[in-house]
């Protein structure tokens, strides 16, 4: 099912996944409907009697995206992570982050060959990495992040004891240009300074006609949840992802929405885990993007007041997220079934 929207110069195409939450973004369709340049787009009645009636955040204007939100920012990103790891599987992927979700959001990395060499960068825990092995042999699967306490959860998982793990930066990965037959990345573009050089690396370590698959928040519409979500860590807009993969050299560029079953497709709250974009490597070696030096050098001394300031109230304006879903879930029991919430 598609539709598209011209962005400016752009035709973007619209496909419908899984379910009321599903539906796509691509960079090269035809035939549909137009977005609005007031931010929102909804999509209605299909033929077929299948309904679809989506608001995300679309604008012709994008805010920086380089400029760091409480979290946005490595160092508070490894401290903030030393603590949620203790807790990441049990409290914080249930609420965002369900086994379904993953397998949706994994099924355009199109993971069809066991032999693929497969990178999952910021794989954590291993959660993301849990849906990649059922389809390509753990030996080939190597698991990056910038956090050792996260990766030490992804070593204690039976599964993933064949895959290589390695600490390193998502914005400078360790692996040679043309590398990798698949990039996987599932919610840490957040907390990368510049994500525009995270997905320029995903393009240098693919191989020709490798394809990369980063999964990510979107941005809230409700102003509440607009007002934590800037203070917590970026929540990139739609047509940002699909910027930047463009700028980075990617080729048939999607975007498929996803989210929890009991959001009933609600976006306007954000979500950490909103949509899986997906973009091709026309031709092998380096991006042909150039981005000057990095934004932010983790060498430099921080002053350690302004670190623990931004490090608390980025945790603080986090729980609010720890709160949505469950408000979510409540709403889904109570309002009738085919009912909006
Ligand atoms: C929300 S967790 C996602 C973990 C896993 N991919 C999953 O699906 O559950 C985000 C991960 O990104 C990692 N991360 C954040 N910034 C990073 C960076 N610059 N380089 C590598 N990993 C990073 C964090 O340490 C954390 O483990």
């Amino acid at each position: 099912m598609a539709s598209s929207m011209l962005n400016g110069a752009e035709s973007v195409t619209l496909i419908r996944g899984i379910g009321a939450k599903g539906s796509s973004l691509s960079s090269s369709g035809i035939n549909g409907r137009s977005f609005s340049k007031m931010g929102s787009v909804s999509f209605n009645r299909y033929s077929k009697g299948r309904t679809l009636v989506t608001k995300c955040s679309l604008s012709s204007s994008s805010r920086p995206a380089s400029q760091p939100r409480f979290i946005q920012h490595k160092q508070e990103a490894f401290w903030f992570y030393r603590f949620l790891s203790i807790v990441y599987d049990h409290v914080i992927n249930p609420g965002h982050w369900t086994e379904d979700m993953r397998d949706d959001a994994l099924e355009p990395a199109d993971l069809n060959d066991r032999n693929m060499i497969v990178v999952d960068v910021g794989g954590g825990t291993g959660f993301t990495t849990l849906g990649i092995v059922k389809h390509v042999d753990a030996k080939n699967v190597t698991i990056l992040d910038q956090s050792p306490h996260q990766l030490a959860k992804a070593r204690e998982k039976a599964p993933l004891k064949d895959c290589k793990i390695i600490e390193g930066d998502a914005e400078d990965l360790p692996f040679p240009t043309d590398y990798a037959d698949r990039y996987v990345s599932a919610g840490s573009i957040e907390y990368w300074p510049d994500p525009q050089r995270g997905i320029k690396e995903a393009y240098r370590v693919l191989k020709l006609g490798g394809k990369a698959c980063l999964i990510g928040p979107v941005y809230p519409t409700f102003w509440l949840s607009r007002f934590f979500a800037d203070a917590w860590m970026l929540f990139p807009k739609e047509e940002e992802y699909i910027e930047w993969f463009k700028k980075a050299g990617f080729k048939d560029v999607q975007l498929k929405r996803i989210g929890p079953k009991w959001y009933r497709g609600v976006r306007r709250h954000g979500l950490i885990m909103g949509c899986s974009v997906t973009g091709v490597k026309p031709a092998s070696g380096d991006s042909p993007l150039k981005l000057g030096p990095k934004v932010e050098d983790v060498r430099k001394p921080v002053n350690p007041m302004v670190f623990l300031l931004r490090l608390i109230l980025g945790a603080l304006a986090g729980t609010y997220y720890v709160l949505v879903p469950i408000y979510m879930w409540i709403k889904d029991l109570i309002v009738p079934k085919g009912m909006p919430i």
